[in-house]
């Protein structure tokens, strides 16, 4: 028996329609915010992601399912979103629309992780990305989009931290503080972070090592170090957070796993299990390092299976699975071409309709019928047929009806 790789999932069909509500929850949430779907390819050039991640990810370091090609060239399945969608923004052309373009994405994503309790290899994320604006205006929009995602989900006990890891010249000096206070104690560290020193120390931070993170015990804040442009950027997004009634921490601590970001970062997390469902971050230089013209943006994405997870527990009775509106029965072959052609006219016409397709006895079309919880039996003999009337069973009182078979007759009983 060959099974599914580890780290991916199958989702049934007794789940599918949880992520449909949510999806479309989502979906119109986007649409309201004025936001346009985008699609981008499942896999890029890796040299994308090694550029635009960061070489000293760990998404890239450890995590990419990179190949080669039949052409010989090096392509890998994206393991995360931005980075292909602000390529497109700049081969696409489109920054030539209106500015700031708000995009949103539902996309599948691959990292070779360490599977464990929301830890996936192939996880889906919906994300946003508002490129072209600089302004904290737009930070704040992101993050209250987030906010409202929870809330039309009616998912509570979600942590809400932000941080500014701020911009090229302050981080800089920050890279030096942090430099100092990690040199003395480099050796203790593991190999990654030792690789990391030179490179990008903030990485050190975010590694998940127990005696590197005891090590990082005290290491000097970023918020310590941003520049005046830095500091008045977060203080404006605290300001119309509290405005809006957002309840939020500041996490010095959050560095993002990613190399892109700039200024506001922030994380939702839930406070039942510890996961963060949420992620991202102004990334301002990113557009520019992936080879478009400087320009500022500002996302998040969002773990699915994450948010389904908190979404159900939350809510474990609030979606039900849609069940077929009518059978329609049939004995003998006259009986089962008619009830063919008034399946097909009423699924025309927005009915969810089944009937036999397995040659079956009345008895066991019923069966079907009960096991697949449809909520009305229509049964068609050559009488029926003839007369254009037949019976109907509402199969949840068990109370039958005569009825004439037209559309209007058979929508009026089970609307
Ligand atoms: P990220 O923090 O790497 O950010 O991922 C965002 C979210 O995806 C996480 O908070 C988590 O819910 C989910 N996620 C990540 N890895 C896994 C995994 N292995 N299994 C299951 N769920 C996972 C990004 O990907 C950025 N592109 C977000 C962003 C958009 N920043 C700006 N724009």
């Amino acid at each position: 028996m060959i099974q599914k790789p580890k780290g991916t999932k199958d989702i049934l069909p007794n789940e599918v329609y949880k992520w449909q509500y949510i999806e479309k929850k989502i979906t119109e949430l986007m649409n309201n915010y004025g936001m346009k779907e985008i699609r981008v390819p499942v896999f890029e050039h890796t040299e994308l992601f090694s550029r635009g991640v960061g070489e000293t990810t760990d998404v890239v370091q450890k995590e990419m399912y990179t190949f080669e090609d039949k052409g010989g060239r090096s392509v890998t399945l994206r393991p995360e979103g931005t980075a292909g969608v602000v390529r497109a923004y700049i081969e696409d052309g489109l920054a030539s629309q209106a500015t700031p373009l708000k995009l949103w994405y539902e996309m599948p994503m691959y990292r070779y992780e360490n599977v464990q309790k929301g830890r996936l290899r192939e996880f889906r994320q919906i994300g946003t990305e508002i490129i072209g604006t600089g302004s904290f205006l737009a930070d704040v929009e992101a993050i209250l989009l987030g906010v409202n995602i929870f809330k039309v989900l009616n998912i509570p006990n979600i942590k809400i931290t932000i941080n500014s890891i701020g911009c090229p010249t302050c981080r800089a000096k920050y890279q030096d503080a942090l430099r100092d206070f990690i040199r003395p104690n480099l050796d203790n560290y593991c190999d990654t972070c030792k690789t990391r020193f030179e490179k990008n120390p903030l990485r050190i931070l975010d590694c998940k090592e127990e005696k590197c993170k005891e090590l990082n015990q005290g290491a000097p804040v970023i918020l310590d170090y941003l520049c005046d442009e830095c500091r008045d950027h977060f203080e404006n997004v605290q300001k119309y957070l509290k405005a809006n009634g957002v309840d939020y921490e500041i996490d010095a601590g959050i560095v993002r796993g990613l190399d892109y970001y700039t200024k506001t970062v922030f994380e939702f997390i839930s406070e039942d299990d510890g996961l963060t469902v949420l992620g991202g971050g102004r990334y301002d230089g990113l557009v520019e390092e992936v080879g478009g013209q400087p320009t500022p943006a500002v996302g998040f994405a969002m773990g699915m299976e994450r948010l389904l997870e908190v979404f159900e527990r939350a809510n474990p009775d609030l979606v039900k699975e849609k069940t077929m509106d009518l059978y329609i029965a049939s004995i003998g072959e006259e009986a089962d071409i008619f009830a063919t052609k008034l399946a097909t006219d009423l699924r025309n016409e927005g009915v969810q309709v089944e009937k036999d397709i397995c040659s079956r006895s009345l008895n066991a079309q019923f069966k079907y019928a009960n096991k697949t919880n449809a909520r009305y039996v229509l049964t068609i003999g050559e009488n029926e047929v003839r007369e254009n009337k037949a019976r109907i069973k509402n199969m949840i009182t068990g109370e039958e009806t005569e009825i004439n078979l037209t559309y209007d007759d058979i929508k009026k009983i089970i609307q």
